[in-house]
């Protein structure tokens, strides 16, 4: 499979690795794709690598990743060109996180809205799933937690499928699926939470896990 991913971040380059790991193409996308950072990344990553601009990763993947800061998420869409992202599912990482005022962060999407949905309303005829956005990049692949879940949702059935499978390549146990891409609201506003928890006891690469 042909992996295109959006960022240039600690997101982009923890599933790219996996992707490339795991038997895919993996293209970076970024503003600047020759910055050293991603030579360095290249040279670690196991597996078929390139990177290129946005509208170049977007174009390349049969699925496309969203990894880029929360702001930015129309102006990546502008830039890698929403034909490019037609017919394939979408997997939404990012979080709305409003640190306007400072530590630890707001919402700036509020409750009624979400960026989930916002992709999924840009790129009508893309698969959006959101995914890996309430966990730490250190621990999307291989969560390093016997039996974890990933909290998924997203419109379409066949694309959540494929994510599943995914995460269960990425030693994921499977997925909680919360429905329609509209959930995107409470998985984001989980997010919040996350920075105060792993805050308050000093440990970034924390994770909930749900107990059943
Ligand atoms: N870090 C984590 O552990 C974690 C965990 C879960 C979810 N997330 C979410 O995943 C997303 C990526 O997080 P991250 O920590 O990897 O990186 P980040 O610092 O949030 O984002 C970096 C990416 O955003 C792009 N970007 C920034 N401003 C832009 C603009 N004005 N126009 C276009 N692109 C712009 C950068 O593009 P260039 O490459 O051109 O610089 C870069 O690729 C975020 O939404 C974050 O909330 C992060």
């Amino acid at each position: 499979m042909k992996v295109g991913i959006l960022g240039s971040g600690d997101v982009a380059k923890a599933l790219g690795r996996g992707f490339a790991s795991h038997g895919n193409s993996v293209k970076l996308g970024s503003r600047t794709p020759d910055i050293e950072k991603l030579k360095e990344w290249r040279k670690e990553a196991q597996g078929e690598t390139s990177t290129g601009t946005f509208a170049e990763a977007a174009s390349y993947g049969d699925i496309v990743v969203f990894a880029v800061l929360g702001t930015a998420v129309d102006e990546a869409i502008n830039l890698a060109g929403p034909k490019s992202f037609a017919g394939k599912v979408v997997i939404d990482t990012t979080n709305p996180l409003d640190f306007s005022k400072g530590m630890p962060p707001g919402l700036f999407t509020g409750l009624t809205d979400s960026l989930g949905e916002r992709i999924q309303r840009e790129l009508p005829q893309a698969k959006v799933v959101k995914c890996f956005n309430t966990v730490p990049n250190s621990r999307m692949v291989n969560p390093g937690e016997k039996g974890a879940e990933m909290l998924i949702c997203g419109n379409n059935p066949e694309a959540k499928r494929q994510v599943v499978q995914i995460l269960k390549q990425f030693g994921w146990a499977g997925a909680i699926d919360l429905g329609g891409i509209a959930e995107s609201r409470w998985l984001e506003a989980f997010v919040p939470l996350w920075v105060r928890t792993a805050a308050s006891t000093n440990n970034w690469n924390s994770m909930f896990k749900v107990l059943h």
